[in-house]
C-alpha cells in the first residue's frame, strides 16, 4: 500500500452534512465476526457477500439511480456497484473486490481509481479485481466460504447469494450467515444511529417546511417537491426511502398513494386533509415520517376527532415501549385506544374488547403499528427463526412486520392511522358480525374524509421510547406552525 495515502474518515455530501464514518463499517465486520464465532463457524471460513449491479431501464442504456444492497452497504459501506466483498472469519481481515473497467470508462465515468484509492476511500487494506475472486480465495484456502441466502419476510424476495465462476470448487455453507447478519442489523450501534438522527432531522424539517408550503389549488407532487429538493440540497440526500406518499382528500385513505399510476397528481381542495408520508435516506440509513394534517392550518371538529384519536394511539405505545415489551401487545395497544375514542365519538359502538376480536380496528387501520427501521425502511430481521412467530390472534396484527419483544438500540417506526377507506367501510357494513359495532349514519358521513396516519422514527433506550421526529405534532403544535410560529421549536 501507498503510505502517502491517508485514509478517508468517511461518506460525506459535502459541507454542512453528515460524515459517516468509515469505523461504522468496520464496527458491523467486527461484530459479525465476533457473532459468527460464537455461533461455531468453522475454523478458517470466509464471509463472501455479493454487492449491488446498475440496474437497466428496461432495455436501453440508462441504468436506475444506484443503490447499494443493504447487507453489503452494512459491512462494507462501498456506495459503487459491481463489488464483492471478503471477511476472514478468524482474524476480521477484510478484502474488497472491484471491478476492472476498460480505459474507455474514463471518458464517460471519470478517471479509473487506483487500488490505493480504494483503500483510501473506504478504509479497507485488501483491494483486488473481482475477476481474481477465484485466485485470491484459491490463495487464502478458505476451509467453507459463508454466503448470504435468506428470505425478506416483508417482500418474500430472497436475497442474491454471492457467487463467481470456481465457487463450486470451494466449500460453500449458505446456511448460517443469513439469520445473524440480519439480526445484527436489528439493533443499531452509536455510530448507525448519528446517521439515523441525522436523515430524520432532516426529513423533520423537510416535512415542516411542506406544512408551511401547502395551499387550495397546490397539487400533491408539489408538496413532495418541495420535500425532495429540501433533503437533498439541504442534507445531501440523494435518495429517499420510498416513494413519497402525498394523499390529499380521499387520496389520504389510499395506504400506498403516489405511486405510477396514481403520481401524487391531484389539485389539493379546501377541507382537505393531508397525509404526507415521505423519508429522506443518506448513504442508505432510512428515515419514514407521516404527518397529517389540514391544509387549511385549522383542525375542523370531525377532522381534530379523528386526529386526536389517532394521537392518542400514538403517544400511549410511546409512552409503553421499552426493552422487554412485545411490539404485538404494542400494536393491540394502539387499536385499543383507537377504538375507545371512535366510541367516545359515536363512529363506532359495543364491547371495545369485542369489537378487537372481531377485527373492528383492522377496518380503520389495516396495517401493522410500524416496524424495524435501518438500511432498508422496512428493516430485515423481523421474523427470524428465534423471534416470535407472525401473531395472528387477532385481525390485523399478522399485519406486523415484526412481532419481536423490544430491545435496546432498535429503531423503529410508531405509525398508527385511522382511514376511511369504502372498499372495507362496504364491506364492513353488509357483514352482520360488524355492522352491528359501526353507527352508520355517523361512519358514512366520513367517506370521502381520507384518512390521518401519525408517523414518528423512535428509538429503543434502556428507558423507553426516544422520538427522534421533531415536527409538529399536536393539533395546538400544527395550528401554530402552519400560522407561521414557533420557528424556534424544532
Ligand atoms: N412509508 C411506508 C411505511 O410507512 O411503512
Ligand atoms: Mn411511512
Ligand atoms: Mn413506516
Amino acid at each position: 500500500m501507498n503510505s502517502e495515502l491517508k485514509i478517508d474518515s468517511g461518506l460525506c455530501m459535502g459541507p454542512g452534512t453528515h460524515m459517516v464514518p468509515l469505523e461504522l463499517f468496520d464496527t458491523n465486520r467486527k461484530r459479525l465476526v465476533d457473532r459468527l464465532k460464537t455461533k461455531n463457524a468453522p475454523k478458517n471460513s470466509i464471509v463472501l457477500l455479493e454487492g449491488g449491479n446498475d440496474v437497466p431501464v428496461h432495455d436501453s442504456d440508462i441504468t436506475y439511480l444506484f443503490r447499494q444492497e443493504s447487507y453489503f452497504m452494512w459491512a462494507f459501506g462501498i456506495t459503487d456497484p459491481g463489488c464483492y466483498g471478503a471477511i476472514e472469519v478468524d482474524t476480521g481481515i477484510a478484502h474488497i473486490f472491484i471491478p476492472k473497467f476498460p480505459a474507455e470508462y474514463a471518458v464517460w465515468m471519470g478517471r479509473i481509481l487506483e487500488k490505493d484509492e480504494w483503500r483510501n476511500k473506504y478504509g479497507i487494506e485488501n483491494v483486488h479485481y473481482v475477476e481474481d475472486l477465484n485466485n485470491v480465495m484459491n490463495d487464502l484456502k478458505p476451509s467453507t466460504i459463508l454466503t448470504l441466502k435468506g428470505m425478506n419476510t416483508d417482500s418474500g424476495l430472497c436475497s442474491k447469494e454471492a457467487s463467481f465462476k470456481g465457487i463450486e470448487n470451494f466449500n460453500v455453507n449458505n446456511t448460517l450467515l443469513f439469520n445473524e447478519i440480519a439480526d445484527l442489523r436489528v439493533c443499531k450501534t452509536k455510530l448507525e444511529i448519528e446517521v439515523l438522527k441525522y436523515v430524520i432531522e432532516i426529513s423533520s424539517a423537510a416535512h415542516r417546511k411542506v406544512m408551511r408550503y401547502v395551499s387550495v389549488g397546490k397539487t400533491e407532487y408539489q408538496c413532495e417537491s418541495v420535500f425532495l429538493h429540501y433533503c437533498y440540497e439541504v442534507g445531501g440526500c440523494r435518495h429517499v426511502s420510498y416513494t413519497c406518499i402525498c394523499g390529499t382528500g380521499h387520496n389520504a385513505s389510499i395506504l400506498h398513494y403516489g405511486h405510477a399510476g396514481a403520481p401524487n397528481d391531484r389539485k389539493i381542495k379546501e377541507g382537505d386533509m393531508c397525509l404526507f408520508d415521505m423519508g429522506a435516506n443518506y448513504y442508505g440509513y432510512a428515515s419514514d415520517i407521516t404527518c397529517s394534517y389540514p391544509v387549511s392550518g385549522v383542525f375542523t371538529e370531525d377532522q381534530k376527532t379523528i386526529y386526536n384519536a389517532v394521537l392518542n394511539a400514538n403517544l400511549a405505545v410511546l409512552s409503553s415501549a421499552k426493552p422487554g415489551v412485545s411490539w404485538a401487545d404494542l400494536h393491540i395497544l394502539a387499536a385499543k385506544t383507537l377504538l375507545e375514542d371512535l366510541k367516545k365519538a359515536g363512529i363506532v359502538k359495543g364491547n371495545v374488547q369485542e369489537m378487537l376480536k372481531d377485527g373492528v380496528a383492522a377496518i380503520f387501520q389495516p396495517h401493522g403499528l410500524g416496524h424495524l427501521m435501518g438500511l432498508d425502511v422496512h428493516d430485515v430481521g423481523g421474523y427470524l427463526p428465534n423471534n416470535p412467530p407472525r401473531p395472528t390472534h387477532i385481525p390485523g396484527v399478522d399485519k406486523l412486520r415484526t412481532a419481536r419483544i423490544l430491545e435496546e438500540n432498535m429503531v423503529l417506526t410508531i405509525e398508527p392511522g385511522c382511514y376511511f377507506i369504502d372498499h372495507l367501510l362496504d364491506h364492513a357494513l353488509k357483514d352482520p358480525n360488524l355492522s352491528k359495532y359501526f353507527e352508520a349514519d355517523v361512519v358514512n358521513r366520513f367517506r370521502g374524509f381520507g384518512g390521518v396516519r401519525i408517523e414518528d422514527d423512535v428509538l429503543i433506550t434502556k428507558d423507553g421510547a426516544v422520538n427522534l421526529t421533531k415536527v409538529p405534532r399536536t393539533v395546538e403544535e400544527i395550528e401554530r406552525w402552519m400560522a407561521g410560529k414557533d420557528d424556534d421549536k424544532y
